[in-house]
């Protein structure tokens, strides 16, 4: 990765409420990610699968998958705690024990805690667009993320992507197209998926959804 890291995320002011203050305090720490979900497959304890939600919101996908597949661990990433705060309260109010969350930059998040060949998938379900053509640079999907999603993802594991963009899921297709190294899928909506948060006001304001799977080019030897 670059060493001056381009922030994929808005950078965003203003005081936290005290809901937030409070949820946040008492939730992250029960909620915060198990040593054995960031362990390297066939560690004792590790969950049967591992997937990381790059940008959860305020969590209905996370919500959502983590229902619909108790097997499986989910790690819900966001920088913003208002979301993350109402994520943690419902997954609480719903009794889900198998997700987990923190708060801060995903690509850090890859980079530093998860080990190579470890995820069964990433998802990023409505990442900012960043439309400038100037600001593209700040876009979740790039030629340094694909590098780092190449390398942590397991060699079945596969990217989901949904954007009410139609320019972002025309950009997706062809950088990832362009690197090589995944195949890109037209994929039919998770039925998990609650169409909540950027989803649902992507809908109202007449945007088309696009759902994405990227998925290994070729079968890849993970050293
Ligand atoms: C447009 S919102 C979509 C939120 C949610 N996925 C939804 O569908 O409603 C994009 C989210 O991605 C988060 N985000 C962007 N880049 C991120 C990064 N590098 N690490 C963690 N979160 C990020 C932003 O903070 C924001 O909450």
């Amino acid at each position: 990765m670059p060493e001056q890291r381009v922030r994929t995320f808005h950078a965003r002011r203003g005081r936290r409420s005290q809901l937030t203050e409070s949820r946040l305090a008492t939730l992250l720490p029960r909620y915060a990610v198990p040593p054995a979900a960031l362990a390297p497959p066939g560690s004792p304890g590790r969950p049967t699968q591992v997937v990381v939600e790059v940008g959860c919101g305020h969590g209905a996908a996370a919500l959502g998958f983590a229902a619909a597949h108790p097997d499986t661990h989910l790690i819900a990433l966001d920088v913003h705690p208002p979301g993350v705060a109402r994520m943690l309260a419902a997954a609480a109010e719903a009794g889900l024990t198998n997700l987990s969350a923190e708060l801060g930059d995903a690509v850090e998040f890859l980079t530093d805690r998860i080990p190579p060949g470890s995820l069964d998938a990433v998802h990023l379900f409505f990442p900012d667009p960043w439309p400038k053509v100037r600001h593209h640079r700040r876009r979740f999907v790039s030629p340094d993320t694909l590098d780092l999603l190449a390398s942590r993802l397991t060699p079945d594991g596969h990217v989901l992507v949904a954007t009410d963009w139609a320019d972002y899921a025309a950009y997706v297709r062809a950088l990832v197209t362009q690197d090589g190294r995944f195949m890109v899928r037209e994929a039919t909506r998770p039925a998990w998926r609650p169409v909540a948060g950027f989803e649902a006001k992507g809908l109202a304001a007449g945007r088309e959804i696009t759902d994405l799977a990227l998925e290994r080019a070729t079968r890849i030897e993970l050293a």
